[in-house]
């Protein structure tokens, strides 16, 4: 369970630029909640996300993991808690490494040093046979660098890496943005295997209101800084993109995203 209290952030405080980015949010995300995020631009999303990453300090609330405050900790402490997958495909792996070597350091972070040296034959296999779960043919490919595979096939890679050690939550911010959509598609259906496959609690921010309303178990929409609704259960699985405009226009929410 991750808690978000109170949370507040203002950016350039004082100056004219000053934007007030997160408005006094609270938000309790339930164990195995798919929360599908969106808003327009400069709403506070990246922010959100940030901030429960440990990328970004608030200036007032607290943010709670399993009942751990972690408001204080900086994000490489935070980070066993936290997997993320971010817009950019080539933000997340190391482009000149090979897609086994990738795997490895992801798989090997956080455990003890002594095991860095060399994987056990048995690791090797358990990530080719993640690797072979993408159904991407990608486990055929172990020794090519990264850097030389598509951004659909890094995304999907970047995912399995965020999700096998089970962070209490995956952020995602928009990972599918830079893609075709042939290929955003297959990314978002992987992420929902991957999710439902390790029992993840994930935050998934989008710009289409198609994802939105078809994935996950809850939506919430942020607007200037505050979350302005909060979809969840019945509600959420009947959704469509038009009732949810719908909502939108009864709350007077100007929706451009
Ligand atoms: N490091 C920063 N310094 C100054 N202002 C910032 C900083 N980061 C974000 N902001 C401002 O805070 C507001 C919220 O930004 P945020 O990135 O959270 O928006 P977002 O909802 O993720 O938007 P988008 O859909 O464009 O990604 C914006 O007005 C943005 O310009
Ligand atoms: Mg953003």
């Amino acid at each position: 369970m991750i808690a978000i209290e109170n949370a507040s952030k203002i950016f350039a405080k004082g100056t004219p630029n000053e934007v007030h980015a997160l408005k006094n949010v609270s938000l309790r995300i339930e164990k195995g909640d798919f929360i599908t995020v969106i808003g327009t631009n400069g709403s506070g999303k990246s922010t959100l996300l940030n901030a429960i990453a440990g990328t970004l300090a608030l200036d007032s609330g607290r943010i709670k993991i399993n009942n751990l405050d972690v408001t204080k900790l900086p994000d490489f402490k935070r980070a066993k808690y936290i997997g993320r997958v971010f817009q950019n495909p080539f933000s997340g792996t190391a482009p000149t490494m090979t897609v086994a070597e990738n795997l490895q350091l992801a798989y090997l972070r956080g455990e003890r040093k002594t095991l860095t040296i060399a994987m056990t034959s048995a690791q090797k296999k358990f990530l080719r046979e993640r690797v072979a779960e993408l159904r991407m043919g990608l486990e055929n490919r172990m020794d090519t660098p990264i850097g030389l595979l598509s951004g659909g096939q890094r995304q999907a890679l970047t995912l399995l890496m965020a999700a096998f050690k089970k962070p209490e939550i995956l952020l995602l911010d928009e990972h599918t943005a830079a893609l075709d959509p042939i290929s955003a598609e297959l990314v978002l259906a992987i992420t929902q295997e991957i999710v439902s496959k390790y029992q993840l609690t994930a935050l998934m921010v989008t710009h289409s209101m198609s994802y939105a309303t078809r994935f996950g178990n809850r939506l919430i929409m942020m607007n200037l800084g505050e979350i302005a609704c909060d979809i969840q259960g019945e509600e959420k699985r009947n959704l469509t993109e038009q009732s949810l405009l719908k909502r939108f226009e009864e709350r007077h929410i100007h929706v451009v995203i």
